[in-house]
């Protein structure tokens, strides 16, 4: 209850009301490092924004403004200010491809060297006989086009998903099998996504840089994606 009551507070302190919104031409300005506005303002008016939609897009489309920006691409990602964004950006909607598509979009723009952000969703297997109980299938992403359809147990998101743990990988070409769909990736972290015991897919995120991705990311990742999971139907998506 106290935690519920704190948030309420944290939510109102954090208003942002229509008529500051004119003021600010209905952008919610990048997020710079150190920059007191940042944490004050990005995450709620995003959520603000999401409320005025119909009204913001017609402003937008006689300015130029884009819809909302969130903060710049950071080599070490505030997560507890992502998981804020997350919050505002998934609120209201719980369908798994928009919110899947808004994810990969927070996670591509918001942390630096990234080449592919995004998930593969399971899906009925095509290697049946070879006892493979699903593929993993190409959901919402953020980079160059990539492999469709990659068979359970294969490469490092097949791996993460067989055994239903965090990848991190920090040199792709030292990892047995692994798939390269963009030849410019170096290292990758895959995290599975399980709902309930069940295992839905895998969220593959991949960087040109060696070892790009450490423990703290990790913990961070796997938060913002419990939240993704948690705000999210997985509605009749094949699970294993
Ligand atoms: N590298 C992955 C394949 C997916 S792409 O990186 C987007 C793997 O080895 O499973």
């Amino acid at each position: 209850m106290a935690n519920k009551a704190l948030a309420t507070r944290q939510r109102m302190r954090h208003r942002v009301e229509p008529s500051q919104l004119a003021t600010r031409h209905h952008v919610a300005r990048p997020a710079q490092k150190n920059h007191p506005a940042a944490t004050r303002l990005v995450p709620t008016t995003v959520g603000k924004l999401t409320a005025l939609l119909t009204g913001f897009h017609s402003t937008s489309s006689t300015t130029g403004t884009p819809m909302f920006e969130t903060s710049a691409a950071s080599d070490k990602p505030d997560y507890d200010l992502l998981n804020k964004q997350l919050a505002s950006i998934l609120e209201g909607e719980r369908a798994l491809m928009t919110n899947a598509a808004q994810f990969s979009a927070l996670i591509f723009n918001s942390i630096s060297d990234l080449n592919w952000a995004g998930f593969y969703f399971c899906s009925e297997a095509r290697t049946a006989d070879q006892g493979r109980p699903c593929d993993l299938l190409l959901g919402a992403f953020q980079g160059k086009v990539a492999c469709v359809r990659i068979p359970f147990g294969r490469g490092v998101c097949g791996s993460a998903a067989q055994e239903r743990k965090t990848f991190l990988v920090p040199d792709v070409h030292a990892f047995p099998g692994h798939i390269a769909c963009d030849s410019a990736s170096n290292s990758e972290i895959v995290i599975p996504i399980i709902k309930d015991g069940k295992l839905y897919g895998v969220l593959d995120i991949d960087s040109p840089r060696l070892a790009r991705f450490n423990a703290e990311d990790q913990a961070g990742l796997e938060s913002m994606l419990a939240a993704f999971i948690a705000a999210t139907d997985f509605g009749s998506l094949p699970s294993v």
